[in-house]
């Protein structure tokens, strides 16, 4: 059996990576969730490891195990992403923002498990803090922010406005209404959108082979 050593593009780089999705507590018993695996976030890791980078997976829920040499921190909720994002941002050459981050949370969390008393009964959610956009306001010259988008659609337009919204240097996006992409799958369909607009259709593929793909794009950003 022939090693093949994957080439260390990545090596003396510093990359912080957001997986999986976060979940807001309603009760000590529920909470409000989304349907994301992490796998992207986590091929993402994987691959980046491999080519030499230094990489902290900030975790959501997932019930992914990344290899050792890869320092994970899991978080629950949007606030605790937020925290561990903020503190490891400077340090880090490239932030990929994979996480599917809960848009709202419930106001007021349950000290007690809620009882089915009423017949109807309504949350107040209230919005979470963009950790994205705020990153895009602190970006330094030498850092690659690099974020997704998912979408039902009006795909092109809804992704190129968080570009440049949230001052990324690159968007993934992806058509989540896509049977094969998305949530909760081993596929994706996407289109990687760049900072003069320039789009690039990638069709089905596995997120693996997307994930050596992305870095392959930001391999080039961070050498121009
Ligand atoms: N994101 C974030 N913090 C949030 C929400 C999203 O950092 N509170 C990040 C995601 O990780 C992703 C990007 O922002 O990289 C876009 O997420 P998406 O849900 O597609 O867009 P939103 O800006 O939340 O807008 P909407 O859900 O209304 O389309
Ligand atoms: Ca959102």
């Amino acid at each position: 059996n022939y090693f093949t050593p994957v080439q260390q593009d990545f090596k003396n780089v510093k990359i912080l990576i957001t997986a999986g999705g976060t979940r807001e507590p309603i009760d000590p018993v529920r909470y409000i969730g989304n349907r994301s695996s992490g796998k992207m976030g986590y091929a993402i890791a994987e691959a980046a490891a491999k080519r030499g980078a230094a990489v902290t997976l900030i975790s959501g829920v997932t019930t992914l195990t990344a290899s050792a040499g890869i320092k994970v921190i899991k978080v629950e909720t949007a606030k605790e992403m937020q925290q561990h994002v903020e503190a490891n941002f400077a340090s880090n050459d490239v932030i990929v923002m994979a996480a599917a981050v809960a848009d709202y949370a419930v106001a007021e969390v349950s000290e007690q498990k809620i009882k089915k008393a009423s017949e109807k009964l309504s949350l107040e959610l209230v919005k979470n803090p963009d950790i994205l956009l705020g990153l895009g306001q602190k970006k330094q010259q030498n850092q690659l922010l690099i974020g997704f988008a998912a979408e039902t659609q009006n795909l092109l337009k809804y992704a190129q406005d968080k570009l440049q919204r949230k001052n990324l240097d690159m968007i993934i996006a992806n058509d989540v209404s896509k049977v094969n992409a998305g949530f909760n799958v081993d596929t994706n369909i996407v289109k990687i959108i760049g900072k003069n607009n320039l789009v690039e259709d990638i069709p089905l593929i596995k997120k693996t082979a997307l994930a050596s793909i992305i870095l392959d794009k930001i391999n080039k950003l961070k050498t121009h």
